[in-house]
């Protein structure tokens, strides 16, 4: 017998790369794919139902089918090119075993680690456990998602994530203090929690996200040399562990408000893209960052928020200074709790429609 002679209609089957995806692996073709930091939140009417459905924002993290609902909500709505899974910074110092509460209008309250000393309250005992909710609920988004949508795990990096185990809530300045004073003791902290992100974001590639992003939201609060030691090595450390298990996965990483630093953290912590906040001029991250690292960001959520021709305005400068790419459209912080609907809409829009 001969083969069949190949049917002429019928080309190979092209998978498209997902636009996320290609750009993060600095292959960029057409408009910048688009999703926004906190897109799932209380600005949606169908997130406040299903969240009072649930009860508390850490009930709601804890049900994995409620937490997938939420995380496919915008993507729906909207058609984001990503979905980012709902869950929180700070579930991580919770699984080591720090009490955690939040208090409804006032944002989290830990229990807090004051010293070395401390560090005998938390382990991994619980780790697992605890955290098991998060990647059962990316295994049921990742199974539903719409094709060409990526999906995002992500991690507090340590240093933000100290800041709020030291000083229990929304004060950095506990965590500095101690940071100067002792900083052996300190450095115990950040590397437990070092272990902890790598064991949490790799435990969230293995049950499907395709991407990570390392929220660094107190990096901007630290001089230069603290800076180094206590933001970029341990993302360093953290990227080349993930990299080793994991070398497909782009990692992004968000450093927010270190300004000129951003270069020093992008070379030296090996992330894929980077994560602009809203301050950072875009022409800057243009010829400075562009070059060597894919951009993300940086709308102003402010300009979200109050739409019409703020919005465009903003977005249009971003798009003209970025858009080329490699760049990932998105905003240089999260979603505001009253930004109306409407407007992300129109958001998305504009970027689609965008021609380099
Ligand atoms: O981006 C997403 O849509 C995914 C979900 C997500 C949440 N928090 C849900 C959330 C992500 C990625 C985070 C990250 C996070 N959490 C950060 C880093 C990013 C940033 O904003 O700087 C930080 C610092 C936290 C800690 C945290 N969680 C704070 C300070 C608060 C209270 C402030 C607030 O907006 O209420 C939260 C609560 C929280 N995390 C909410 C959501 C949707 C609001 C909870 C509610 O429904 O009442």
């Amino acid at each position: 017998m001969t083969n069949p002679s190949p049917d002429p209609s019928s080309s190979p089957t092209v998978i498209r790369e997902k636009p996320l995806l290609a750009a993060l692996r600095r292959r960029p073709a057409g408009p910048p794919p688009i999703w926004l930091m906190r897109q799932a939140g209380r600005y949606l009417p169908e997130y406040r139902a299903v969240r009072a459905e649930a009860g508390s924002f850490l009930d709601l993290c804890d049900r994995p089918d409620l937490a997938a609902e939420v995380t496919l909500q915008p993507v729906r709505r909207f058609g984001l090119d990503a979905a980012i899974i709902f869950a929180d910074i700070l579930l991580v110092p919770r699984a080591l075993g720090q009490a955690l509460t939040f208090v409804e209008g006032e944002g989290p309250a830990l229990d807090p680690i004051r010293h070395a000393g401390d560090l005998v309250r938390l382990g991994f005992a619980e780790f697992d456990a605890v955290l098991a909710p998060v990647y059962d609920a990316i295994g049921r988004v990742s199974r539903t998602l719409p094709d060409p949508v990526a999906l995002i795990g992500f991690a507090g990096a340590p240093w933000t994530v100290a800041t709020y185990m030291v000083g229990g809530g929304g004060d950095q300045n506990p965590a500095r203090l101690w940071a100067h004073r002792d900083p052996d003791g300190f450095a115990r902290l950040i590397d437990l929690l070092a272990e902890a992100t790598v064991r949490h974001l790799s435990a969230q590639i293995a049950a499907g996200a395709e991407v990570v992003q390392i929220f660094d939201s107190w990096a901007g609060v630290l001089p230069e040399s603290q800076f180094a030691r206590w933001c970029v090595e341990p993302t360093r450390r953290i990227v080349a562990a993930l990299r080793a298990q994991w070398p497909d996965c782009p990692v992004i990483g968000f450093p927010r408000a270190v300004g000129p630093l951003y270069r020093d953290y992008a070379a030296r912590t090996g992330v894929d893209a980077v994560s602009v906040d809203t301050t950072l001029p875009a022409e800057w991250a243009r010829t400075r960052l562009q070059p060597d690292v894919v951009v993300q960001g940086n709308l102003d959520p402010l300009a979200l928020w109050a739409g019409g021709a703020a919005l465009r305005g903003e977005t249009e400068a971003i798009l003209r200074a970025l858009g080329d790419g490699p760049h990932v459209f998105n905003l240089g912080h999260g979603v505001l709790q009253h930004t109306p609907p409407d407007h992300v809409a129109e958001l998305v829009a504009l970027v689609r429609g965008w021609r380099p």
